[in-house]
């Protein structure tokens, strides 16, 4: 198809569900832009692999959203942001955005007190992905940086309040709570969901960064600077692929998203 390089959509992938947070703010602040979402829900979590295993399923992912004519691709998912998103950048000719810088910068905005606390994947964290970022634009800023990987299964399992998880919440951030941090990053795609348990148990005086919100703004960024912003106003695309049944996405996915969810189909990637 021969359209216009401004009216192409956005790319977004994801491990899984989650990414459909960062989606949800896409649509926020870019309503007239379309969307190409692939959730890899076949090969979810990525969060407990090795680099090689997600920078891998990464190229894949999206070697499958270039074929589909993107004009800019969203790295949503943080693992694959913190391990894979210099290859992926140097992989394809169009703009690559992942979620680690924007939430690094909005939590160097936020703090006052210099003391940075990062949540997380065990490969998020692994990597220091947060830490570098954040120490790359001010070295004098502590970063602490905490795994947290009971809460993907949580609120996949759609449990984002009540007791079980705020017990959860308190085991993991009591640690955390010691390091006197009044910045917060929600360094996972799927912690915006706990995000009242999260400020409830580490106190409401904690900031909580959601890098979602924060890179919509980038791409709006983006998308100008490149003089790529769409000038359409009509309902635009919104595709949604998955590679294992379509069906827990679709009821979990809904939630996550906050709205329908419509033309989704499961492809198979990397063959
Ligand atoms: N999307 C992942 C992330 O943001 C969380 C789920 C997973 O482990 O794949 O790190």
């Amino acid at each position: 198809m021969n359209m216009n390089k401004k009216d192409r959509p956005i790319g977004v992938f994801d491990s899984g569900i989650g990414g459909l947070t960062v989606l949800k703010e896409i649509i926020k602040e870019l309503s007239d832009e379309g969307t190409i979402y692939l959730g890899d829900t076949a090969r979810v979590p990525y969060g407990i692999r090795s680099p090689e295993t997600v920078i891998r399923y990464s190229f894949e992912n999206t070697k499958f959203l270039f074929s589909k004519n993107i004009k800019l691709l969203v790295v949503a998912c943080n693992t694959a942001s913190s391990v894979g998103l210099e290859a992926i950048k140097n992989s394809i000719s169009i703009p690559v955005i992942g979620v680690i810088e924007p939430g690094a910068r909005a939590a160097l905005k936020a703090t006052r007190n210099k003391k940075v606390g990062v949540i997380g994947t065990e490969a998020t964290i692994k990597s220091n992905s947060y830490t570098k970022a954040v120490k790359a634009i001010d070295k004098d800023i502590e970063v602490f940086g905490l795994a947290c990987p009971l809460f993907v299964p949580l609120v996949e399992e759609g449990w984002t309040d009540g007791d079980i998880v705020t017990m959860v919440a308190e085991k993991y951030l009591r640690e955390m709570k010691n390091n006197h941090i009044d910045t917060l990053v929600l360094g996972c795609t799927h912690y915006p969901l706990l995000k009242k348990v999260i400020s409830l148990v580490i106190g409401g005086d904690v900031k909580l960064i959601d890098s979602a919100i924060e890179v919509a703004k980038e791409i709006r960024v983006i998308l100008e600077m490149a003089d790529l912003k769409t000038e359409k106003s009509r309902k635009p695309q919104r595709e949604f692929y998955v590679t294992d049944s379509p069906e827990r996405f679709l009821t979990v996915g809904e939630r996550f998203l906050g709205n329908k969810i419509e033309h989704i189909e499961k492809i198979e990637v990397g063959n």
